[in-house]
């Protein structure tokens, strides 16, 4: 592989050990994968998620003590708790003290402690062209789509890329594999893609039909942030999606001619109407007036905008969460604050809500795995409806509860009801 000088300096130790180190695991990487050159990233979203696993702990407590420290700004991605309120939902000190160990890991090396899945709401908004490194598919084909910023599955890689601020010219990165493969051709009116929920129906389907290609939409309707954000999170759900085009919405092509390069569409699909119940009737499980226990908003983590609508409705409503049910509203730290500075958590919280920081139910002790190691009765969540299809889909296998997706408002009178509608 061409090395530039500086390059070759900092493989020969010229910048540290660690720095060595890290840049001779990722041209062995980019060897492996014939990569001409490395690039420089300006990003790098990290896995803190490996946290709930104590060998991943341990080895990164370890490599903190060799004095490694980021060389480009860095992320971080969700816990296993929140770490504030761990005690408050459910969570076992163990798993709580393994978590605090890993973010006093992450500030030793410098990175940000946002531990979120959407850390482009925190203002990580790489532009168009730029080589990144993420993990969190939801993250990734929002990097990827929407901004046209390029990044790969991170994965065991992130770390070094982080060190370094390098990653092998390969995969996503490179123009050839951006090009379009299935075009999906939506025949839904736009009344029926209003909410995000429908996106993520949309998402939901098509990522079963196109596994890992990148599918070119013809028509969202009106899409939003969060919507765009629905839609990704889904397609790398149902399949393992890290890059679509949806011209004009997205960043890389105006058109859909554009978004295939030339090229013609390997395969042709319709979504109609039938398409997006049929996702919505694979994800629910619960029956209309059966009862419910958990309610989740903010897969991926919400924006002050979503927590502003969630307190306005209880505000506007009157209304209180059924006792017998838990409400989480999930973000990440700094945008919690920003909601509590606009009274919008204490509203949620006195109408009975958590506004949950820094995880999630899925990446939460309520795992199945997890309450088996801490003598947690199992499964943690009876019936959970939300409006994602991401949330329902790993809950079912990781919690081993029954799910049902409806839209936000649907979310929220189901929580105050403590029944499906
Ligand atoms: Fe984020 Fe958890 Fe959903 S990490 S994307 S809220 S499954």
């Amino acid at each position: 592989m061409k090395l530039t000088p500086d390059e070759r300096k900092m493989l020969e130790g010229g910048y540290g050990a660690a720095k060595a180190r890290a840049l001779d695991y990722i041209i062995q990487f980019g060897e492996a994968f014939d990569a001409e050159r490395l690039v420089d990233v300006i990003y790098v979203h990290y896995p803190a998620e490996m946290s709930i696993y104590k060998g991943l702990v341990e080895d990164l407590l370890e490599y903190a003590e060799t004095g490694a420290t980021v060389a480009v700004p860095t992320t971080t991605s969700t816990l296993a708790c929140d770490l504030e309120q761990w005690d408050r939902l459910g969570c076992p000190a163990p798993v709580h003290d393994l978590q605090a160990k890993a973010v006093a890991a992450h500030r030793k090396m410098g990175m940000a402690c946002t531990y979120t899945c959407t850390p482009q709401f925190l203002g990580y908004v790489p532009p168009k062209g730029s080589y990144i490194i993420s993990v969190e598919s939801s993250a990734i084909i929002y990097f990827n789509s929407v901004l046209g910023a390029r990044t790969n599955r991170g994965g065991h890689l992130t770390r070094y890329s982080a060190i370094t601020g390098k990653y092998p010219l390969i995969g996503y990165l490179l123009d050839e594999n951006r090009r379009g493969t299935h075009l999906i051709r939506v025949k839904l009116a736009p009344e029926e893609l209003r909410h995000d929920c429908d996106y993520s129906a949309l998402g939901f389907a098509v990522g079963r039909i196109v596994g890992s290609q990148v599918p070119i939409f013809d028509f969202l309707g009106t899409p939003t942030q969060t919507s765009l954000l629905a839609l990704g999170a889904a397609l790398a759900t149902s399949g393992s999606v890290a890059l679509f085009h949806a011209p004009p919405h997205t960043a890389e092509a105006k058109t859909v001619d554009e978004a295939f390069q030339g090229a013609k569409p390997v395969e042709v699909h319709e979504i109609t109407k039938s398409s997006i119940d049929a996702a919505f009737q694979a994800m629910t499980t619960i029956a209309p007036g059966d009862e419910i226990d958990f309610v989740t908003l903010g897969c991926p983590h919400y924006n002050l905008e979503q927590i502003r609508y969630v307190a306005e409705f209880f505000r506007s409503t009157g209304e209180k969460v059924n006792p017998g049910v838990r409400l989480w509203i999930c973000t990440n730290r700094m945008t919690k604050q920003a909601a509590a500075w606009e009274g919008y958590t204490r509203i949620i919280e006195d109408a009975g809500g958590f506004v949950v920081c820094d995880t999630c139910p899925v990446e939460s002790h309520m795992r199945i795995s997890t309450c088996r190691e801490h003598g947690l009765s199992v499964p943690q969540i009876r019936a959970m409806v939300t409006d994602s299809f991401k949330m329902a889909r790993y809950v079912r296998d990781l919690i081993g509860c029954e799910t049902a997706i409806r839209d936000r408002d649907s979310c929220l009178k189901a929580a105050i009801s403590g029944r499906m509608s």
